[in-house]
């Protein structure tokens, strides 16, 4: 791990903890070695797939993300006196930092801590936050989620709350998910909390849709994996010999995001070669939709409880206060 900061302004300051890359092509390599070739979707993130991912939040199918934003927006009083004012804000998976706007007026953080893989694009959009926010300070960490948060130890003392929206926690298969919420859990101590944006199991057309948009957004981020695969692991992808595909496996209660291989082939990857038949997916990523039940069990699992829980009219996206069982 290297530790040192990137850039610092009065109240804003960053720290890098990005794993480091021989760690990571071991683990790349791994999936693409295994039955089901896959591939950890946190290698969407670079400074080109976070911005694409914020081109999905604004499309018209992908539904998520303005559901969450109005489900904060209309509860922001009751949101943030759960939290309490003066806590501090942690949000694993930043990206851009959009929602936390919406509480800070109410929720006056004691500081604000945005984490995420994308570096460049997590130093820019702490940038602007501070711009836009002189009175908060804004202690900005690129890092993975799934590693350890020890970085929190430097942090100011007092009230820790998880501010975890977007149904990230969706992109991780359910025992990592409810590892996830162990570390919380124990990283926010006795009186601390979570704030958890879980998308809902609804009608596959309506899923099949926001995963498949008509702008074809979500398959050039897809395939922006490729792209990622050839930096870090010296590989050789071509985008045209591979194609997006997105379905709701119902059983499962995921989207499931895949590659599809155009035709049989072998790709040089990390002095090596991968090899494809025709048809042949590489799985990018998984998206677990819960109901309320189903939330509830996976905090129950990790010793917390649904303490509130907000949705919207049509149950489309749900947002959860969770704190120690
Ligand atoms: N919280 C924002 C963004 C969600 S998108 C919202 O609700 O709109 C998911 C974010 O998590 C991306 O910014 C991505 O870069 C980040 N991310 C994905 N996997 C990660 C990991 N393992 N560690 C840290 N950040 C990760
Ligand atoms: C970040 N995450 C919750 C998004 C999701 O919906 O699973 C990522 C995404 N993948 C395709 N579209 C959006």
């Amino acid at each position: 791990m290297t530790t040192h900061a990137l850039h610092k302004t009065d109240k804003v300051v960053f720290r890098n903890e990005h794993p480091d890359l021989s760690h990571s092509r071991e683990e790349i390599l791994a999936g693409l070695q295994s039955t089901q070739k896959t591939v950890n979707p946190k290698w969407f993130y670079d400074e080109y797939g976070s911005q694409l991912f914020d081109q999905i939040t604004r499309l018209p199918e992908y539904y998520p993300t303005r559901t969450e934003v109005a489900i904060l927006t209309e509860n922001r009083e009751q949101i943030s006196a759960r939290c309490g004012r003066g806590c501090l804000f942690i949000e694993p998976g930043s990206g851009s930092s959009e929602k936390v706007r919406i509480l800070l007026d109410t929720l006056q953080p004691s500081a604000y801590v945005p984490m995420d893989i994308s570096a460049e694009f997590l130093q820019s959009a702490a940038l602007e936050l501070g711009g836009e926010y002189p009175w908060l300070d804004i202690y900005a960490v690129c890092a993975d989620f799934n590693q350890g948060w020890s970085f929190l130890d430097d942090l100011p003392a007092g009230k820790r709350v998880v501010f975890y929206p977007g149904s990230t926690i969706g992109n991780l298969e359910p025992k990592l998910a409810a590892e996830f919420l162990i570390r919380v859990r124990d990283m926010m101590g006795e009186n601390g909390g979570a704030l958890v944006g879980v998308d809902t199991h609804k009608s596959s057309d309506r899923l099949n849709a926001a995963y498949n948009d008509s702008q074809g957004v979500t398959a050039e981020f897809n395939l922006n994996v490729l792209r990622r695969l050839n930096q870090v692991m010296d590989a050789e992808f071509e985008e045209d010999s591979f194609h997006h595909h997105a379905f709701y496996n119902t059983e499962a209660r995921r989207i499931e995001m895949h590659l599809v291989s155009e035709r049989e082939q072998s790709v040089r990857c990390n002095g090596g070669t991968v090899e494809f038949a025709l048809g042949e997916t590489l799985h990018t990523e998984s998206s677990y939709k819960y109901t309320p039940q189903s939330f509830a069990a996976l905090v129950e699992a990790a010793g917390l409880k649904l303490a509130q829980s907000w949705m919207d009219a049509d149950a489309l996206f749900s947002v959860h206060y969770l704190e120690r069982a």
